[in-house]
Order: C-alpha cells, then sequence, then structure tokens
C-alpha cells in the first residue's frame, strides 16, 4: 500500500518501518484456503483440553447479562488474584490479555528515543510496542538458546527505560533462573524497569525458576505478566494480568481504556482459578507428551531445544519453511521462525497424545519424501 492513500496526517517513520505481527493461522482460515476438512494447531500455544468446564458454565450463566458493561476495575478477579498471590488488589491490574499490559507499558514508561532492552529472539510484541512509542529496541542475542542476562545488563545505557525477560523465553522455552535473575537485579540504576513475562508460569518444572513475586514484595521496579490464555485455556476471551508495586499499577490505570476486559473474561477467569484439577491434568498432559515427542523426534533424528513451556522449538534444517507449507497443506499448522530469525526451526504447541502423534506422522512421511 502506498503513502499516497493514507489521509495527509504526518506518521512518524518508526511507524511506518513496523512489521506487523503475523499470528498463527486459524483453523478456519487452513479449512478455508486448503479446502480440508480437519485441521489441527499447533502453533500458538493453546491448552488442547479447552478450557475449563467450570469456566465454560460460568461464561453461559453470564451471557444474559452483556447487555451491561463489565466492572471496569475488575474488582473480584483482581481480589482473588491478589488473595492467591499474597498481595493487595492494588498490586493487579488486568489486561485484555497480557499482550495489553505490554502495550501499556512501553505508552507509559517510553518515549521516542529511549531504549528497550530485550533478547532476540523473545516475544515478538515487544520489539513492535516498542517501536510504536519510537523507542529505539537493543536485542541481545540468547546464549545457547537461553536470555543473556549478563549481555543485557551490560546494554544498560542513560537511556534504557524496560528490560523484557521472557521467561520461559517464546520462542525456545528456555529459563533464566533465580541466581541469575538476582545478579541481574543486583544495583540496577532506578531509572529502569525489568518486565517479567510469565505467559508459561504454570508449566515451569525446573526449580530453580525465579520465584519474582519476591520482587514485587520488595517493591523492586518490576512487573510480573502472567495471562489466561496458556494453561488455562481461555486465549479467546483476553484476559491477562500485571503484578507489580501499587504505585507502578496505579499509572499503568491511567493508560488502561475503561472496560478493556470484557464480563465473559471475567467470570470464567474467576471459574478457571477454582478448578485447580484442570490445571493439574493440563500440566501433566505436557509433561507426558513433552517426552513423548523428544524420544519421537530423537528417533527421527531432529534436535531440539529442551522446553519449560507447552511448546517445543525443533530444528528441521534448510527446508523448515516448505516443511511447515507440507504440514499446512496436510491440515497442520505449526509455527514457522522466519519472523524470529531462526528459519532453520519450527515450532510446535505439545498437542494431545493423537494431534503429537499425526504431527509426527506427517512429519516423518514428509520428511522421508523429501530426503
Ligand atoms: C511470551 C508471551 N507473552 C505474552 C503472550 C500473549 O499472551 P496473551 O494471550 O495473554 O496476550 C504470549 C502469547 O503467545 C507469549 O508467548
Amino acid at each position: 500500500m502506498g503513502r499516497e492513500n493514507l489521509p495527509q496526517i504526518s506518521i512518524p517513520p518508526y511507524i511506518l518501518r513496523i512489521k506487523p505481527y503475523v499470528p498463527g493461522k486459524p483453523i478456519e482460515e487452513v479449512k478455508r484456503e486448503l479446502g480440508l476438512k480437519k485441521v489441527i494447531k499447533l502453533a500458538s500455544n493453546e491448552n488442547p483440553l479447552g478450557p475449563s468446564p467450570k469456566a465454560i458454565q460460568a461464561i453461559k450463566e453470564y451471557a444474559a447479562q452483556v447487555n451491561l458493561y463489565p466492572d471496569g476495575g475488575g474488582w473480584r478477579l483482581r481480589k482473588v488474584l491478589s488473595e492467591k498471590l499474597g498481595l493487595e488488589r492494588e498490586n493487579i491490574i488486568l489486561g485484555n490479555g497480557s499482550d495489553e499490559i505490554v502495550s501499556l507499558i512501553t505508552r507509559v514508561f517510553l518515549r521516542e528515543g529511549e531504549e528497550v532492552i530485550i533478547g532476540d529472539p523473545s516475544f515478538l510484541m515487544y520489539s513492535i510496542d516498542a517501536q510504536l512509542s519510537g523507542g529505539k529496541v537493543i536485542s541481545v542475542s540468547l546464549k545457547d538458546f537461553r536470555l543473556d542476562l549478563k549481555k543485557m545488563k551490560e546494554a544498560i545505557t542513560s537511556k534504557t527505560r524496560l528490560i523484557f525477560i521472557d521467561n520461559p523465553n517464546n520462542p525456545t522455552g528456555t529459563i533464566v533462573k533465580e541466581d541469575e535473575v538476582r545478579d541481574f537485579l543486583d544495583k540496577l540504576p532506578p531509572h529502569i524497569l525489568v518486565i517479567f513475562d510469565e505467559a508459561y508460569y504454570e508449566y515451569v518444572d525446573d526449580p530453580g525458576y525465579p520465584q519474582t513475586l519476591d520482587f514485587v514484595k520488595e517493591e523492586r521496579n518490576v512487573i510480573i505478566l502472567r495471562t489466561f490464555s496458556k494453561i488455562y485455556g481461555l486465549a479467546g476471551l483476553r484476559v491477562g494480568y500485571g503484578i507489580a508495586k501499587k504505585e507502578i499499577i496505579a499509572v499503568l490505570n491511567r493508560a488502561r481504556s475503561p472496560f478493556n476486559v470484557n464480563s465473559l473474561a471475567q467470570v470464567a477467569a474467576l471459574a478457571s482459578l477454582e478448578d485447580e484439577d484442570q490445571v493439574k491434568r493440563s500440566r501433566k498432559l505436557v509433561e507426558e507428551e513433552k517426552e513423548f515427542l523428544y524420544s519421537r523426534l530423537r528417533k527421527l533424528g531432529l534436535s531440539f531445544i529442551p522446553t519449560q513451556a507447552n511448546f517445543i522449538l525443533i530444528k528441521i534444517g534448510k527446508g523448515a519453511g516448505k516443511i511447515e507449507q507440507a504440514l499446512l497443506r496436510r491440515g497442520i499448522i505449526v509455527r514457522g521462525m522466519a519472523g524470529y530469525d531462526l528459519s532453520e526451526y519450527i515450532r510446535v504447541t505439545i498437542g494431545t497424545r493423537k494431534q503429537n502423534e499425526e504431527f509426527l506422522g506427517s512429519l516423518q512421511k514428509i520428511l522421508s519424501s523429501a530426503g
């Protein structure tokens, strides 16, 4: 699209340079475009077990009240979350997905020319939101597929405002640990806010995973992001939350639109929090299926990055893009990694046994016909 088709309003070059985020393809789109009847999506790290039955029930019961605006402050959900976390309601902000909180953070805390440090590769929205505020993105390469906190700290300048620690990191599934994170936070200048994105928090089983809530309790300049999109299976409703000291939450609230989290999302999130069984089931599925996928991938001679999340980064080699397309034609959506500068890899969400078998079966057939 040419610039001439836009209204005669100046748009900063840093906005025109942004590459839009490309999400995993929706199932319906693939069915429509490829004329397929059955499609499996393993591209967006959703929960294949679906939402909690309690959440579905809560949505049904609340449906007749959607003529009313939601509780803009999300009072009950924030209260229940804060009690669960041992904090207060004022320590929590709700977002239309944790995505929205990333954009609130960059809008509030970042001005043109200021710097944001992120891992490379890491979740793409940090860079997009930082650029929307005219921020300068300082990308620090991963080391052995993990965030390199030492290098990230060395990248700090007087212009640094935000540092995003995606933990587990998307797309690698790796974590940084408590002692590394403590060293990182030590003597950090006061003009810096550190964001711990813990979208996959509930899946982590490594005992060295940092207890970031302690950092909030210590009143540090940190924000933790968590979401109902992943283990709670509510990605379609868009609800996530940020945890920080009260002063940080209060200033983010100034930028939040009044009804950012809809009422069905709020009731479903509340009901999900009451369903510990569903969380346990989902965690167990990922634990078991992760091992199943590892062993089958090894048999196929493929290498992968051991994960702490519900997705696996798999090395396919030079033809990874073609393999991704071939899987798509067979009705299996995985995530190509060209957008993350990992063009030899695909990222695959851990599915049910049946889904994983179908993925592996198709992959094997495609690889053997290609080789
Ligand atoms: C690391 C990370 N952060 C945030 C998000 C966004 O999640 P939400 O659905 O809560 O906006 C994702 C989604 O894929 C993610 O991988």
